[in-house]
C-alpha cells in the first residue's frame, strides 16, 4: 500500500516535472505598422507573440526610433494580461533583397555574426523580451546554408553562456522559415544546425499561389493538400521533416490572416481557378468578411474563397484554419503561427484555431489530469 502510494507520487512528479517543459505553440505576429496598439491585443488566444521587426544595421540588431516606446513596454504590457504568455523579438522581416543582402553579408563572417548575436541578446534584455526570431527571408545559396549553420551555433552558444552569467532564464530562440519550394529552395536551409540549436521553427506555409505571381486565374493562396499540383502546406511540412531532418515537434505551421484577390472574366464563373481579367493583391481577413462575398469552402484543397459580382478572394476562413490546426496536431508538430494579427476580423481564426488546437499543455499531462 504505502509502496504503491510512492510509486504513484514518483510517477506523478515525473509526469508534471516533464510535462511542464511540454507546451505547444499558439503563436501570433504582432507587426508594428499594423496600428493595432499592443494594449488591444487579446493575448487570450495565444502563447507566444512575436514582436515584428527588429532592424539588422550594420550587423547590428536595433529597434527603430519610431518602435522604441511600443517594443519597450510590449512584453510587460502582455504579461499583465496572461502571465503565461512568451514574447520574442522577432529581426528582419519580408522587406526584399537589399535587407536579404544584409543578412548574408552579416552571416559571412565570424566577427559579424559575433555583432549581430551580441547586439541581439543585449536588445531583448533591455526590453524584457523571452526569446529572439530570425527571419531572414531567405538564404538563397550554399553559402548561405552554411554560414546559417554557423550563425545559429554560435548564437546557441552565446545565450547559453548569458544565462549562465546573467542568472536568468535562457533566451528562446527561434527562426521563421520558407514554407514550400515554391517560395524558394527549402535546400538552402541546414536543417541539422537549425534542429540542434533552435528552440522551434516558424515556417511560413502561404503566399503559395498570389494573385500577383498567377493573375489569370483565381487560386487556393495557401492550400493545405493540392492534388492538382506540386506546391501545397503539406508539401513544405513533409520537406521539412523527411528531407531536412526537423523533428515535428520543432514546427510551427504558418496561417496566413490574409487572402488575394482576383477579378473574375466571367461573375457567374466563380470556382477555383475560374479565368480571371486581373490580379489585386493581398486583402487582410477582417476586409474580405466585411466585403460580404458569397463563402464557399473546397475541401479537397482545403481553402475557403469568396466572391461577389466580379471580385473573388482566395483565402483561410475559420474553417480552413481549424483543418490546418487539426492538420498540425495530426503531424505531431508544434502548433501554428499567425501572420498577422492585426488582420483578424474580431479574432475570429485565433479563437479558432485556439480551439481546433485544444489544451496548450501537450499530452502527458493531459493523460495524468483525465
Ligand atoms: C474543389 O475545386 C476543384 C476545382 O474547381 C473541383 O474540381 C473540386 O471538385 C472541388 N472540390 C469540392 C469538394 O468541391
Ligand atoms: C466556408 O464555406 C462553407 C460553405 O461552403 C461554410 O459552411 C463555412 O462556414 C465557410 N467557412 C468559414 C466561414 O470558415
Amino acid at each position: 500500500m504505502v509502496e504503491s502510494k510512492s510509486l504513484s507520487l514518483l510517477i506523478f512528479t515525473m509526469l508534471v516535472s516533464f510535462s511542464s517543459a511540454q507546451t505547444a505553440i499558439k503563436g501570433g505576429y504582432w507587426y508594428s505598422e499594423s496600428g493595432l496598439k499592443v494594449s488591444d491585443i487579446d493575448a487570450s488566444h495565444f502563447t507566444h507573440l512575436f514582436c515584428a521587426f527588429a532592424i539588422l544595421d550594420n550587423n547590428k540588431v536595433t529597434i527603430s526610433s519610431s518602435d522604441a516606446s511600443s517594443f519597450s513596454t510590449f512584453t510587460q504590457i502582455l504579461l499583465q494580461k496572461k502571465s503565461s504568455i512568451k514574447t520574442l523579438l522577432s529581426i528582419g522581416g519580408g522587406k526584399g533583397p537589399s535587407l536579404a543582402k544584409s543578412f548574408s553579408d552579416m552571416a559571412s563572417q565570424a566577427s559579424t555574426r559575433k555583432s549581430f548575436i551580441d547586439s541581439s541578446i543585449q536588445v531583448a534584455r533591455n526590453n524584457n523580451f523571452h526569446g529572439l526570431d530570425l527571419d531572414w527571408e531567405y538564404p538563397s545559396t550554399n553559402t548561405d546554408k552554411t554560414n546559417l549553420g554557423l550563425l545559429v551555433k554560435e548564437w546557441r552558444a552565446a545565450i547559453t553562456q548569458e544565462s549562465k552569467t546573467s542568472g536568468k532564464p535562457t533566451l528562446l530562440l527561434s527562426a521563421a522559415v520558407a514554407g514550400s519550394d515554391q517560395i524558394t529552395s527549402l535546400q538552402n536551409y541546414p536543417g541539422q544546425e537549425l534542429a540542434n540549436n533552435l528552440d522551434f521553427l516558424n515556417v511560413m506555409t502561404y503566399d503559395l499561389f498570389t494573385s500577383d505571381g498567377y493573375p489569370k486565374v483565381t487560386q487556393p493562396p495557401a492550400p493545405l493538400k493540392n492534388p492538382g499540383g506540386q506546391f501545397s502546406v503539406d508539401e513544405g511540412i513533409t520537406k521539412w521533416i523527411n528531407q531536412l531532418g526537423l523533428p515535428p515537434k520543432k514546427l510551427a505551421l504558418g496561417l496566413p490572416f490574409y487572402g488575394f484577390k482576383w477579378l473574375l472574366s466571367d461573375p457567374n464563373k466563380h470556382a477555383l481557378f475560374a479565368q480571371a481579367t486581373a490580379g489585386a493583391g493581398a486583402v487582410k481577413y477582417k476586409d474580405i468578411k466585411n466585403a460580404g462575398g458569397q463563402v464557399v469552402y473546397n475541401s479537397t484543397y482545403f481553402t475557403n474563397y469568396s466572391y461577389k459580382g466580379t471580385d473573388w478572394y482566395g483565402y483561410d476562413d475559420t474553417q480552413s484554419v481549424s483543418a490546418k490546426v487539426d492538420y498540425a496536431k495530426g503531424k505531431g508538430l508544434f502548433g501554428y503561427f499567425a501572420w498577422h494579427i492585426e488582420q483578424d476580423s474580431n479574432w475570429a481564426l485565433s479563437q479558432a484555431a485556439s480551439q481546433a488546437w485544444g489544451s496548450e499543455i501537450d499530452g502527458l499531462q493531459k493523460v495524468y489530469r483525465e
